[in-house]
């Protein structure tokens, strides 16, 4: 069954907001990047190729579901940041505002009585628990870090190992 225009207008919505949360992190890799930290960039640039990947989900669902992809202009990101611990700070902030609007998207499914989209969301509601875990972690190991330039060093040489999970969408975007 084809999906309805509530639920087309509502995942092209968010499959802005998922760009826009790759455009985000990517201008916070380049704020890394500018500061000197190598990992927290390379962690950076991989977190905004996930989000990447998470709109192409979305877009290839829609597609699959005969609806029409409108991709909406995606908003300018901070190009500033205070700190590293300013910048994981924002991403944790950024990732609760995103569960909040996958579980709206949920609820509209819900009460569009949209079986098929309930199905597909949920692989976002599981994501979020993740994206949510581990950014609360970095903020936690660069609150015990404080200004000790050592322990960030070596916190900076293990998110350069971060590698891109299996790509989600499977379209071979990342
Ligand atoms: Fe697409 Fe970080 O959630």
């Amino acid at each position: 069954m084809a999906i309805n225009q509530t639920m087309q207008d509502a995942f092209n919505e968010h499959i802005n907001h998922e760009f826009f949360a790759s455009y985000l992190y990517l201008s916070m890799s380049a704020y890394c990047e500018s500061i000197n930290l190598p990992g927290f960039a390379h962690w950076m640039r991989i977190q905004s190729q996930e989000e990447y990947s998470h709109a192409m989900k979305l877009y290839d669902f829609l597609l699959d579901r005969d609806g029409k992809v409108a991709l909406l202009p995606i908003a300018q990101p901070a190009l500033e940041f205070a700190s590293v611990h300013d910048v994981m700070q924002q991403t944790l902030d950024h990732e609760r505002s995103v569960t909040g609007l996958i579980n709206g998207l949920y609820g509209k499914a819900v009460a569009e009585g949209d079986y098929a989209s309930q199905v597909h969301l949920q692989w976002f509601i599981t994501e979020q628990i993740e994206e949510e875990k581990i950014a609360s972690e970095l903020v936690e190991q660069l609150n015990l870090i404080g200004d000790r330039g050592d322990a960030l060093l070596f916190m900076d040489r293990e998110l350069a190992t971060r590698t891109l999970a299996p790509d989600p969408a499977g379209t071979g975007a990342t």
